[in-house]
């Protein structure tokens, strides 16, 4: 019998690939850089039983159409906002994803991202590789105290929680919000629940960690902004679609907020061109929350054991979509 196809739309870890290809006819779209074209990706899921997709791949209703043997779609990553859910669960088909595996990773990320923001260490680096050095000056490049301050945390998941045991070693005080209140985090760490205006209005740091949503589209605006303190640093690393990117650039343009840091992007990838990048006051990379050797290779198992699973009919490791499984 032939075996079932698996349509890998990225270059993955090689372990994770074996895993596929011991069980599985594999085609890969053998690319560190460049997402699949949608071309290939319509053609070659037309014969397939299962996605390994990833957060760069729009799995919407055509894709669906175009592959009409689907029986799971599992992404490398904990988020899915790329993914038409609703659509995958109307026709039955579990999705896969990854949490736990990346959240102490992706926090560690968050927290290097603000202390990098709050002590312009981007901006240091280039003032020294560009011969501006002159001399030791009481004044130059000064930042932000991390230690001691408030930061509030908007998204309290386990990648919240991660980045609020961080802080903790920082001495910093904790606030979050978030849709539920958090009482082993309140009793942990000390956290203290605020609704949002009360939050953006006490932090010092300003850090988004929720999913993408319907409610969190833009959650963070002008109106938001304005709201923060003067010398309030906003941290981004969940998904650049939670902000008014426009109202972001007018903030930090003006000097309304201090600075930010910035994972994701509204659309990505960004170009050098994109207007944040004249800001000396932005620190970005490039959506690398989860991108250590070792998350990203476990991220890259658990998607091929939760595509092995779906094929074989059982439960996948974390399925986005339980409810196929009372169908
Ligand atoms: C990355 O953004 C993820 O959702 O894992």
């Amino acid at each position: 019998m032939r075996k079932a196809k698996v349509v890998v739309t990225r270059n993955i870890p090689r372990r994770a690939l074996e895993m596929l290809q011991e069980r599985t006819e594999v085609f890969v779209w053998e690319s560190d850089e460049e997402i699949i074209p949608r071309d290939v990706l319509l053609r070659e899921v037309r014969d397939a039983a299962a996605i390994f997709t990833n957060v760069a791949d729009q799995i919407d209703r055509e894709v669906f159409d175009a592959a009409p043997h689907l029986r799971v779609v599992a992404t490398m990553a904990v988020g899915f906002d790329n993914i038409d859910i609703a659509e995958a669960t109307r026709r039955g088909i579990p999705v896969g994803h990854t949490p736990g595996v990346l959240s102490e990773t992706t926090a560690d990320l968050t927290f290097s991202l603000l202390m990098a923001t709050a002590r312009r260490i981007p901006e240091a680096d280039r003032y020294v590789r560009e011969g501006r050095w002159k001399s030791w000056s009481p004044m130059l490049l000064t930042g932000q105290d991390i230690y001691g301050a408030t930061i509030g945390i908007i998204g309290m998941g386990r990648i919240g929680e991660a980045v609020a045991r961080r802080a903790k070693g920082f001495d910093m005080n904790i606030l979050y919000h978030n849709r539920s209140r958090k009482p082993e985090a309140e009793e942990a760490l000390g956290a203290q629940y605020r609704p949002l205006d009360e939050l953006l209005a006490e932090s010092d740091y300003v850090v988004l960690m929720a999913p993408a949503t319907k409610e969190t589209n833009k959650l963070i605006g002008e109106r938001e902004l304005s709201l923060m303190k003067p010398d309030a640093i906003f941290i981004n690393a969940s998904r650049g679609t939670n902000v008014d990117e426009a109202a972001l650039y007018q903030a930090l343009k003006r000097k309304q907020i201090w600075a930010a840091g910035l994972d994701v992007f509204e659309t990505e990838p960004i170009g050098a061109d994109h207007p944040l990048l004249t800001l000396d006051n932005v620190v970005v990379a490039p959506h690398i929350g989860s991108a250590s050797i070792a998350t990203r290779t476990r991220m890259a198992q658990m998607t091929a054991e939760n595509i092995l699973r779906g094929l074989a009919g059982e439960k996948l490791l974390h399925t986005v979509n339980a409810v196929v499984y009372e169908k």
